[in-house]
């Protein structure tokens, strides 16, 4: 007997679209070997067309990136009445803007980074570009990174080791979004700490630790095998590790991120784990964190999907957190 028809959303027009393409053929093939009625769905122009006719019982969000994991792709699902997985429209909006992500994480006693944000209308505007001389003042010491406040995969992120190399890091930065966070550097083991949400209520997955050969983790190190080392569970004290626990968990509530995040940390030299952001769309991919945690813990890829797919499910039976529409 074959189950619920699922609209699996993927490639999109983001800068992530190949890796947002390789999380979707995995969930694909994940959602017929289980036993769904799969649909596979690029964005374009006909897509509210085809929902519309297809009629599926719900949307696998296997989008990353600007319009998939933003709110635009979520807002439009709770417009045309379909639920969908992962977070809801305020909390993916809030995630993906790490500008607004970090204000609430500073409010919230979670620790980030120290940073500042500029705008381009910020140096268009009313003349920034003659302050650029504080910001060690306030992000703390070089080394800095920069980045867009709004875009994943380490694009148009550069770690600067002096001065000299700030001015083209921002024009870099905001080449890809209208908004640069200018972060204070930190040295030390970095994590991607998953959250799912089950029956018993939040489940922190094992952190996963990644140490880039290169040094860096971008987006080579990211999506090629062989380039990052991964250790799950992470090599840390106790003491550390129950606080990077409380930490996702306390993130991923603050944000209302419901079935899903994964939240990435570096742990500075004196054992404190920072925050550098929560993703909302985890990848899915050959390498991809979230599926390596989850295998820590017995659950296989398909039971993943699985989950997600029965959350998303429930909230039509239930009718709860998305617009019926009339
Ligand atoms: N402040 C920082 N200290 C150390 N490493 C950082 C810092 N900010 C970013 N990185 C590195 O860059 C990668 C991407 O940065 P992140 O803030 O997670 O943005 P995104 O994944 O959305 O591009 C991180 O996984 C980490 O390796
Ligand atoms: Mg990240």
């Amino acid at each position: 007997m074959s189950r619920e028809k699922v609209a699996v959303l993927m490639g999109g027009r983001s800068l992530e679209r190949e890796v947002s393409l390789a999380s979707g053929e995995r969930v694909v093939d994940a959602l017929t070997s289980l036993g769904y009625r799969v649909l596979a769905l690029d964005i374009t122009p006909e897509l509210v067309e085809t929902l519309r006719a297809e009629r599926p019982d719900c949307c696998y969000i296997a989008l990353h990136g600007k319009d998939g994991e933003d709110g635009t792709i979520q807002e439009l699902l709770e417009f045309l009445g379909i639920p969908y997985t992962g977070p809801g429209v305020t909390a993916s909006a809030l995630a993906w803007d790490k500008a607004v992500a970090k204000r609430l994480f500073l409010e919230n006693d979670i620790p980030t980074p120290p940073w500042v944000t500029l705008t381009a209308d910020a140096f268009k505007e009313a003349g920034a570009a003659t302050a650029l001389d504080l910001i060690p003042s306030v992000a703390g010491d070089y080394p800095l990174v920069v980045k867009p406040a709004k875009q994943g995969s380490a694009l148009g992120l550069n770690r600067i080791d002096e001065a000299s190399l700030l001015a083209e890091a921002l024009l870099t930065a905001l080449g890809y979004d209208d908004a640069a966070i200018i972060e204070k550097w930190i040295d030390g083991p970095e994590l991607a700490v998953s959250v799912l949400n089950g029956l018993g209520g939040i489940e922190v997955l094992p952190p996963v630790e990644i140490v880039a050969k290169s040094g860096l983790f971008d987006f080579q190190a990211m999506y090629t095998q062989g380039e990052t080392d991964y250790f799950v569970p992470a090599r840390l004290q106790m003491s550390v590790f129950a606080e990077v626990e409380r930490l996702a968990r306390k993130v991923h509530e603050l944000l209302g991120c419901r079935d899903v995040s994964r939240v990435d940390m570096v742990v500075g030299a004196d054992g404190t784990p920072y925050v550098l952001e929560c993703n909302t769309s985890p990848g899915m991919t050959q390498t991809s964190l979230l599926p390596m945690a989850a295998k820590a813990v017995g659950l296989s890829f398909q039971d993943v999907v699985e989950r997600l797919t029965q959350a998303a499910l429930s909230r039509r039976d239930s009718g709860t957190n998305f617009n019926t529409g009339v």
